[in-house]
């Protein structure tokens, strides 16, 4: 069967059409709605909830599961204030923002200069998909980027721009960003007005209370981050665990963050879950480790298929001010190449810092060395919500079949789907429903699955794959006399006949982790 991929070529149609199905099929629906919503919070439905855990566990399955010296971790949300000052967050964790004085919207300052950049970026591509209409087979990309003038001087703006911006943000220098955002002539996306304010700092941590009386309350923070949770109970897991290092210590968990530019979806939000891992070792081999993780985090989203050409590695100019070395992965979202996952070198800055306000230390006796020191630390950090829609967006597909018809389908990776197979009797009647049942009874011990008899199985077929389920077993009236159904693959569309008894095997085949992380 030929199919022919189509509609959703434009970007933004495509994010329209990612929101709108997240909510149709129950992936995900804004905060409390009925109100008209929270901006920036979102709910995760029945199945969005099923896909964000199937993400979370596969990502556990290879971070701690294979990994004989990392363990996992579940800290508290609250922690004593004073974490939040040793960690820097109470001091230096801004946003550099800016007011747009006649449309009165805020703004991050160094977003509209990365959003100015994306859109010569966006010219590049232009020049690339024009070369290789012009050049067919014989394009070369590579040589193409380093040759073409034009292309070139496109992206030495780009460079030039965000290195200037890296060093006044480093500095500090906050009249520079706006003088930055002037010369560029960056208007407002939403007035086009360029009358803007001076560019300001922002502490994006909520602040909350915790006790009975006013009097008596303590000021908490809601963790904006989940590593720290991680640093504090260190000596706990190294002595209660006796780990010894290179060892790390993991863990998934909601995050809050007062974030200015609350848009695209769930890409940026107020609450959001991380999943991060603090890897603890010798200090010196932190560009070892540095070089290890950004290869081994890489091959992890390698592994789900989606497209080696949709990532790539930014290595930060402006580094955070715990970290001696710092790249992102960046995944092609709707909306462009945006940070998807974090890979930190954190030195011993956390740790000291911990040790000093606690008055407590928090070393690690080497016995090679026969000497203590304060770990280094390799951090990598990834936001669930956008792992969510990497993959949620990037599934989405619209296609034209051969009789002319349209599917929706979401091509999500199998083992992230929220079920693996759904369970059809092909008519109401005939003992085929309750065969039906059966195999759903038998299935359910090892896979989560779904039954559905109501319509014509065409229609029923479109649901399946309209949430992304890889497989449909229809049973039919040759179920009664062998012991076989139609099994109907999601991508291919194609049936075939196999034994009822077959079909454990054959859908553990497709969907276990072990297949899949096999590839890292
Ligand atoms: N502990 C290091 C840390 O938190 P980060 O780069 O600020 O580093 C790590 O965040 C990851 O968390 C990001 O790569 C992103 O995937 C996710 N993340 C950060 N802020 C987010 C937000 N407001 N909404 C959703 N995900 C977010």
């Amino acid at each position: 069967m030929v199919f022919y991929f189509c509609g959703m070529n434009n970007p933004e149609d495509h994010f329209k059409k990612v929101i709108s199905h997240a909510k149709e099929y129950g992936f995900v629906f804004q905060s409390s709605e009925i109100y008209d919503g929270l901006s920036a919070v979102y709910d995760y439905g029945q199945n969005g909830v099923e896909l964000k855990k199937n993400i979370r566990d596969y990502w556990w399955k290879a971070m701690v599961q294979m990994n004989r010296n990392i363990v996992g971790l579940d800290a508290a949300i609250f922690m004593h204030p004073t974490t939040w000052k040793a960690s820097g967050h109470v001091d230096a964790f801004n946003d550099p923002l800016i007011d747009n004085k006649d449309s009165k919207k805020r703004y991050r300052a160094d977003v509209l200069i990365e959003d100015y950049c994306a859109k010569i970026e966006q010219k590049i591509e232009k020049e690339v998909k024009k070369a290789q209409k012009r050049f067919g087979d014989a394009f070369n990309k590579d040589e193409f980027l380093s040759t073409n003038g034009r292309v070139l001087g496109y992206q030495q703006k780009i460079d030039s721009i965000l290195k200037r911006l890296g060093k006044s943000l480093e500095h500090e220098d906050l009249a520079d960003v706006k003088a930055l955002i002037e010369e560029l002539e960056i208007a407002d996306p939403a007035s086009g007005s360029r009358n803007w304010t001076d560019v300001k700092q922002f502490n994006l941590m909520f602040g909350t209370k915790l006790g009975a009386s006013a009097e008596n309350a303590m000021d908490l923070y809601l963790r904006p981050e989940t590593a720290q949770g991680i640093f504090v109970n260190f000596l706990n897991v190294q002595k209660t665990g006796r780990m010894k290092i290179p060892f790390g210590i993991a863990q998934t968990g909601k995050a809050f963050r007062n974030e200015i530019v609350a848009r695209q979806f769930i890409f940026r939000m107020r609450e959001f879950e991380q999943m991060e891992m603090q890897f603890f070792i010798k200090p010196g081999t932190q560009a070892k480790w540095y070089e290890h993780w950004k290869d081994a985090r890489l091959k992890w989203h390698l592994s789900l298929g989606m497209g080696q050409e949709n990532y790539r590695f930014h290595d930060h100019e402006k580094l955070a001010h715990y970290a001696d070395a710092a790249a992102d992965i960046e995944f092609k979202f709707p909306f462009g190449f945006k940070e998807l996952e974090g890979i930190h070198s954190r030195t011993d800055f956390d740790l000291s810092q911990h040790e000093l306000h606690a008055g407590k230390k928090l070393q690690f006796f080497d016995p090679e060395d026969n000497k203590n020191y304060v770990p280094y630390v390799l951090e990598t950090s990834i936001g669930l919500d956008r792992m969510f829609l990497a993959v949620f967006s990037n599934s989405l597909k619209e296609e034209i079949l051969d009789n002319n018809t349209t599917r929706t389908v979401l091509k999500l990776p199998a083992v992230l789907a929220p079920y693996k197979a759904a369970i059809l009797p092909l008519v109401k009647k005939d003992g085929l429903p309750e065969i039906a049942q059966s195999i759903l009874k038998d299935l359910q011990w090892d896979f989560n699955v779904i039954y559905d008899e109501k319509d014509a199985v065409g229609r029923r077929y479109r649901r399946q794959d309209a949430i992304g389920t890889p497989f449909c077993i229809t049973v039919d009236h040759q179920t009664l006399d062998n012991q076989t159904v139609t099994l109907r693959s999601r991508d291919t569309m194609i049936q075939e006949r196999v034994a009822v008894s077959d079909l454990k095997h054959l859908i553990d085949t497709h969907v276990s982790a072990r297949n899949w992380l096999k590839k890292c």
